[in-house]
């Protein structure tokens, strides 16, 4: 499928902000975005695709906040008849991608949770590297946390998944989450909207 119909960042918050998503996830997606396009710029990605995924893989959390609130964004997304390949993007970024027996023990519908292409990866990573709204954390960070919360094997699967976009970016993928701190990252519309409360993105 071509990208022609991939909504632009302009359409993504306007998306985000009819489904009544809170300025605090518009701003999370937006931090994700900034890591995720960077990948995307260094390893010749699907641009726009990964903008948009990263924009809207959280928009059922205007629904719910828990694990269902990624079928609540898949439906969102499919009933806006968003590009097949931004629905998957959407439907495969939780933890480090799920296996079909994860997603069955939390009540996931049947599907694919596990991301395959570069893109799908990218949005899936760039989100286990934001913390909260607008923090940003490295591998090291990230993984902590998620051996603290007992889970070693999402752990090791996000590590396999760092060296490999890494290795696609020609960066270690900590390097650009360092350059990031060190710079606002939000620009563009995403700065408009986060910054200026009820803005119309
Ligand atoms: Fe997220």
């Amino acid at each position: 499928m071509s990208t022609e119909s991939v909504p632009n960042e302009r359409e993504c918050l306007r998306i985000m902000r009819e489904e009544g998503c809170k300025l605090s996830v518009i701003q999370h997606v937006c931090t994700v975005k900034s890591i995720a396009e960077e990948m995307a710029k260094r390893s010749g990605a699907d641009l726009k695709l990964v903008r948009a995924g990263a924009l809207l893989h959280d928009v059922g959390r205007s629904r719910t906040q828990g694990v269902m609130h990624v079928a609540e964004s898949v439906r969102i997304a499919e009933e806006r008849h968003l590009p097949e390949e931004l629905v998957r993007i959407i439907q495969r970024h939780v933890a480090a991608g799920l296996t079909q027996k994860e997603a069955k023990g939390i009540g996931l519908p049947e599907g694919q949770y596990m991301p395959e292409t570069l893109e799908e990866k990218i949005v899936c990573h760039a989100d286990n590297l934001v913390k909260g709204q607008s923090g940003m954390q490295t591998l090291e960070e990230a993984l902590d946390e998620i051996v603290r919360r007992g889970y070693p094997v999402t752990a090791e699967r996000m590590r396999a998944m760092h060296v490999e976009l890494s290795g696609r970016c020609g960066i270690d993928i900590d390097e650009i989450v360092r350059m990031l701190r060190a710079d606002p990252p939000l620009k563009g519309p995403c700065a408009a909207y986060t910054s200026q409360k009820g803005a119309r993105p």
